[in-house]
C-alpha cells in the first residue's frame, strides 16, 4: 500500500540546509495500523507530510498503491489526497464558525460531490457523534471534535488514514476511546499510520517504527 524507497527530505532555507528524513526505507501492507515514534525533530512530520501526498522527498521513490507519487505536480498530488487518503491531526484543524455538519461537508464541497448533507450525518453517526452535529467546534469537548475530525477523514473513503498525535491533547480515557475508534477502522479495512509520543498508545498498533534524526532506528511488531 505504502513504501518508502530511500527517501531523503532536505529542507532548503538558503544559507542552511536542513534534514528531514535521511534515506529512509520502509513499506506498509494494506490493512496494516502501524505507529510511528520518536523525539522531537525526528521527522515524524517531514514523514507524515510525504506519505500524506502533502510534500514530496527531495530523493527517494514513493509509491502509493502501486503508483509512484514522488514527482507528481501540486494539482495531481491533491487529487491523490482526496481520492486516497483521510487526515487526522493533534489539533484537529476544524474550522470553528461552521458546526461539526459543515466540516465534515468540507471535502465533498472540494470534490464537487452531491448529497453532501446525509454522507456527512452518516460519517457523524459512524463515529458515535451525530448529535453534535449542529454544535460549533468551541461548543465540543477535545474528544469530540476529534471524532468530527475522524468523521471528516472518512468522508471520501479513504484508502488510508494517517494521523499526527492524534490523541497528543485529549487525557487518557478518552485518547483510548479515540484508538479504540481508529482500530474499528482498522477493522474495517483502512490502513492507519499514526504518529505517538506515547508508547501505550503505540500498543495499539501492530508494528511500531522509532525514528531518530531522521533515520529509522528500530522496528518492533506485536
Ligand atoms: N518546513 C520546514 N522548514 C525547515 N525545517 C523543517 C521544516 N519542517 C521540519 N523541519 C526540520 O526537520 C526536522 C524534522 O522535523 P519534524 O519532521 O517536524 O520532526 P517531528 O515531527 O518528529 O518533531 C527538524 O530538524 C525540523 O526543524
Ligand atoms: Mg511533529
Amino acid at each position: 500500500m505504502i513504501e518508502l524507497q530511500n527517501v531523503s527530505k532536505i529542507y532548503d532555507l538558503g544559507e542552511i540546509k536542513v534534514t528531514g528524513l535521511d534515506d529512509i526505507s520502509f513499506s506498509c501492507e494494506e490493512g496494516e495500523m502501524i505507529s510511528i515514534m520518536g523525539p522531537s525533530g525526528s521527522g515524524k512530520s517531514t514523514m507524515m507530510n510525504i506519505l500524506g501526498c502533502l510534500d514530496r522527498p527531495t530523493s527517494g521513490t514513493y509509491l502509493l498503491d502501486g503508483d509512484n507519487v514522488s514527482k507528481l505536480s501540486d494539482d495531481q498530488l491533491a487529487r491523490v489526497r482526496n481520492k486516497k487518503l483521510g487526515f487526522v491531526f493533534q489539533s484537529y484543524n476544524l474550522l470553528p464558525k461552521i458546526d461539526a455538519l459543515a466540516n465534515v461537508e468540507l471535502p465533498l464541497i472540494y470534490s464537487g460531490q452531491d448529497h453532501r448533507h446525509e454522507r456527512a450525518s452518516k460519517a457523524l453517526e459512524a463515529v458515535g457523534i451525530a448529535q453534535r452535529a449542529n454544535h460549533l467546534p468551541a461548543e465540543m469537548s477535545g474528544g469530540e471534535k476529534q471524532r468530527v475530525a475522524i468523521a471528516r477523514a472518512l468522508i471520501n473513503d479513504p484508502r488510508v488514514i494517517l494521523a499526527d498525535e492524534p490523541t497528543g491533547n485529549l487525557d487518557t480515557a478518552t485518547s483510548h476511546s479515540i484508538m479504540d475508534l481508529l482500530t474499528d477502522l482498522n477493522k474495517k479495512g483502512i490502513t492507519v499510520v499514526i504518529v505517538t509520543h506515547e508508547e501505550d498508545i503505540a500498543t495499539y498498533t501492530q508494528r511500531t517504527i522509532y525514528v531518530r534524526d531522521g533515520k529509522i532506528t528500530e522496528e518492533k511488531r506485536r
